[in-house]
């Protein structure tokens, strides 16, 4: 890590926006000056541009501390926010959806279109028996009616659990258990990189024989037919979408709920091996979630296409394809498959041939676009886009660099954005017309986001020196709790930073002489692959769970491409490897991960090693294999049971 903070703190490069792009730009200066002399009054604006059934007098309540309220006697409907409220405005024309399949398959779908899809699916939803509270589980691709259905659940008061669909069985079954779901919806499959992917057969295997499990409480699968591959049907739980969404009423009354009524759980990596069930509210989260892209994302519902590339499985696909810009208004791409299917110009070619104007992807993609070179972008016409964001994970200079250059024109501002699945939306940006941006610094808290950097203790670092980020002020898009665990929430994220009531986000972070923030990474056990949240814990108990196995311990190693990638060192059983070859046994247990968890969390390198250190407690050091993972010389043994044990594990692992 120090040597990348040194390279940062070398970086002097400014780039300022356009006289052009700051003076057609939505935010801007002024919006930072009634922030800050108002601060919920700034929000309580905001909150204003949606439509509220029944408007709110109170902007926040934070008398029950870190349980906080927002617009909390107001009602609305998020759906209605989405949908409805264009259609009535006049914009039922208007694309929302400009999608793509990975085949080449394309939908154009308006605002009337999408509207009248949610309402029938929401009259399903209701005839199934879901109703206001009721937890549904979506475990599909990224195809129109995944959108849809986040947007049914919520019509209808209802909270969704959305699963990434590259998550495994067992990752789904953990997710549906803890949340209670009473309803899935899935697809046959998807299309990722050239083959279906098949997700009805891993609901079919997570809602199987369930043995000593906790008892089943899904009555219903909802399935949308996408790919055809075949799927096996049970008469009374199963429905096709097909089936019943068009058959369905297209009348639908979006009742008003509480603005603190919940909107959605999604699990995140934490520190131990158990996900976390982040829950999200209403009134406070579309605020902030329609406020952000409004003003981030610099969105002209009337003349910008925007493309998030994010999945709908985490949070950036629920913020910024789901709510944000549909909120707004917006017209959006949504492209189902990989970049690199069929050819690596994918990407370039959809912008190209939807005139995308503003993109928002992750730095991991960039990194990767830039190893295949200039010449694939080159190919296409770029020039629709005006405005490039970047999310997820810090991005170097290099990459910022290549990303404003070759994608970018060389006009293009970039908006690096620092939140979080608890953050709920976008906390520390540049504004495009406003801000001076530097690469690879997120640099400025948005107007009515309060943040700092502090030491250990809790203390103010100050300008020019590194500590933890923290989140000093209540802010309306903020989680509202775990699933299921409220002493977890308190404890993950309030405990530390307890006396001065400071949020703690789990991220290293450093000053610069301008007071902008750099971004440094988890100070956790949290890894950061390809932008994707995992926990080191979650992976060891995964690879222990493997018969063969005696001890694991898991790091996330720096990595050119992925900017983390997961490493691995495990202890085999003897009887196991006496009668494998170790080759094998790493190819196994890699694929075993997979199989566990995801594709995701796939280590990149398996080391059969035979002891790991531990301190006299018999705690792992895992500061000392990250050495070892990351080829450097190892730090300090001084603490080791055994300090003879590094050198072995080096030379085992070389
Ligand atoms: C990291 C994704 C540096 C950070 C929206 C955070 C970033 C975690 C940035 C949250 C960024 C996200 N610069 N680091 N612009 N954006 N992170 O919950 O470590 O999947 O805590 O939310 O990603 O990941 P999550």
């Amino acid at each position: 890590m120090s040597s990348q903070i040194d390279h940062l703190l070398t970086e002097n490069r400014r780039f300022a926006p356009s006289p052009e792009f700051a003076a057609n730009a939505i935010g801007t200066a002024e919006l930072y000056a009634q922030a800050d002399a108002d601060r919920e009054a700034f929000w309580a604006e905001q909150a204003r541009s949606l439509h509220w059934h029944t408007p709110f007098t109170e902007v926040l309540d934070w008398s029950n501390p870190p349980f906080a309220q927002w617009f909390t006697d107001g009602e609305l409907n998020v759906a209605y926010n989405c949908l409805d409220r264009h259609v009535e405005a006049g914009n039922g024309d208007r694309v929302a959806l400009l999608w793509e399949g990975e085949p080449g398959d394309e939908r154009r779908i308006t605002y009337a279109e999408l509207t009248d899809e949610v309402k029938r699916a929401a009259n399903v939803l209701e005839g199934l028996g879901v109703g206001h509270g009721d937890r549904v589980a979506i475990y599909m691709p990224m195809i129109p009616e995944a959108v849809a259905a986040m947007l049914a659940v919520a019509r209808i008061g209802a909270i969704h659990s959305v699963i990434f669909g590259g998550f495994s069985a067992d990752s789904l079954r953990s997710r549906i258990d803890d949340a209670g779901a009473k309803v899935v919806i899935t697809a046959d499959g998807g299309y990722r990189k050239g083959r279906v992917s098949p997700l009805k057969p891993a609901v079919d295997q997570a809602l199987g024989d369930r043995g000593a499990g906790p008892q089943e409480t899904v009555e219903h699968v909802l399935v949308v037919k996408r790919t055809g591959n075949e799927v096996s049907w049970d008469d009374d739980r199963d429905i096709w979408w097909h089936d019943a969404v068009p058959a369905a009423s297209a009348d639908h009354e979006a009742r008003p709920f509480p603005a603190e009524n919940p909107l959605f759980i999604l699990y995140t990596s934490g520190t131990t091996g158990k996900p976390k069930g982040i829950l999200h509210t209403s009134g406070g989260y579309l605020t902030q979630a329609a406020f952000t892209n409004k003003v981030v994302h610099d969105i002209h519902p009337e003349s910008d296409v925007f493309w998030c590339t994010a999945d709908i499985g985490w949070i950036t696909g629920h913020s910024y394809v789901t709510y944000g810009p549909l909120a707004n208004g917006a017209t959006q791409v949504l492209y189902e498959g990989t970049p690199d299917t069929p050819h690596p110009g994918r990407w370039w070619e959809l912008v190209e041939k939807y005139r995308v104007t503003i993109l928002y992807t992750a730095p991991t993609a960039i990194r990767s676009f830039m190893k295949l070179g200039r010449a694939i972008p080159k190919k296409f016409d770029l020039s629709s886009l005006r405005l490039l964001g970047s999310v997820g994970e810090p991005i170097n200079p290099e990459a910022w660099m290549w990303y404003r250059k070759i994608i970018g024109n060389k006009t293009a501002p970039i908006v690096d954005t620092w939140w979080q699945t608890e953050t709920g939306a976008i906390m520390v940006s540049a504004l495009p017309g406003v801000t001076e941006t530097k690469p690879g610094s997120a640099q400025v808290p948005l107007p009515g986001i309060a943040i700092d950097v502090v030491d250990d203790d809790g203390n103010r670092v100050g300008n020019g020196n590194g500590g933890l980020l923290v989140i000093t002020k209540p802010w309306p898009s903020m989680l509202r709790g775990i699933w299921g665990d409220p002493e977890r929430f308190v404890e993950t994220y309030w405990e530390k930073f307890q006396k001065q009531g400071y949020y703690f986000a789990g991220d290293g972070a450093r000053l610069d002489e301008d007071g902008d923030v750099w971004f440094l990474g988890r100070v956790d056990d949290v890894m950061n692959v390809s932008g994707h949240r995992l926990s080191t814990t979650e992976i060891e108990s995964a690879l222990v769970g493997n018969e063969a196995v005696a001890e694991a311990a898991v790091v996330g190693a720096s990595d050119e491409t992925t900017g983390q990638a997961v490493v691995s060192f495990v202890i085999i059983k003897e009887s196991y490897l006496a009668a494998h070859d170790p080759e094998g046994l790493a190819a196994q247990l890699r694929s075993w991960v997979g199989e566990q968890i995801g594709a995701i969390a796939r280590p990149r390198d398996v080391y059969i090693v035979g002891e790991l250190p531990k301190t006299r407690s018999g705690k792992i050091m895992r500061r000392l294999l990250r050495d070892v993972a990351e080829g450097r010389e190892v730090g300090d043994t001084t603490t080791l049971a055994d300090t003879a044990v590094m050198s072995i594990i080096s030379a085992q692992v070389k």
